[in-house]
């Protein structure tokens, strides 16, 4: 597939996720699924206690993967809560696991026929993921999953923060 057919596919937007008016919104959650600080927390207070009662019959998720839920009040009709790797120093397959994070919750939207998605920076807070690092992570799998999947018509980059937009700016002239 053509750079520019994929690029015209990807948005990098400022502000709060839990604004974003697409299918599915993804959660920078945690093991437990039970919520936290971060995004993790906005998006529970956005949504209401309804997504902790569904989180909790989920039974938790491993890191790198992906679980979905209702979005309840949020505009988004759908979370998909998946848990980012902690920052070890790199050295404990966090690459690997981060990219999973963005490839397994593409899959999850894909298999539930939604066609617009809105991600985080997921790791970066917290988790203490290098930023500029987790952003080539980012747009390189969302990119790469993109041009194999047409299905998917709409990816926003949601950043919070100056600097992390035009990190995602940047990287993302890089490729188009
Ligand atoms: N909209 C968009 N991005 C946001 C928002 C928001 N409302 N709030 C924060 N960010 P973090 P992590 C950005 O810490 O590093 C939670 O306690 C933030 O600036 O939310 O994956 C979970 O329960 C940063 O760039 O997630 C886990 O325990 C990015 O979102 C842990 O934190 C991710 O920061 C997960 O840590």
């Amino acid at each position: 597939m053509m750079a520019a057919s994929i690029a015209l596919r990807i948005s990098v937007v400022q502000g709060d996720i839990t604004k974003q008016e697409v299918d599915a919104i993804v959660n920078a959650a945690n093991e437990s699924l039970l919520g936290g600080g971060g995004v993790d927390g906005a998006i529970h207070r956005a949504a209401g206690p309804e997504l902790l009662a569904e989180c909790r019959a989920l039974g938790g998720c491993p890191t790198g993967q992906a679980k979905i839920t209702r979005g309840y009040r949020l505009r988004a009709r759908h979370v998909i809560h998946t848990v980012g790797p902690v920052w070890h120093g790199g050295g404990r397959n966090e690459d690997a696991l981060l990219a999973s994070c963005y490839r397994r919750s593409l899959e999850i939207a894909r298999d539930h026929a939604l066609a617009s998605i809105a991600f985080p920076a997921i790791s970066t807070g917290v988790f203490g993921y290098p930023l500029a690092r987790a952003t080539g992570i980012a747009i390189e799998t969302v990119w790469q999953f993109l041009a194999g999947e047409p299905s998917i018509s709409q990816v926003n980059f949601v950043c919070f923060g100056a600097e992390t937009e035009t990190l995602y700016r940047r990287e993302l002239q890089s490729r188009a």
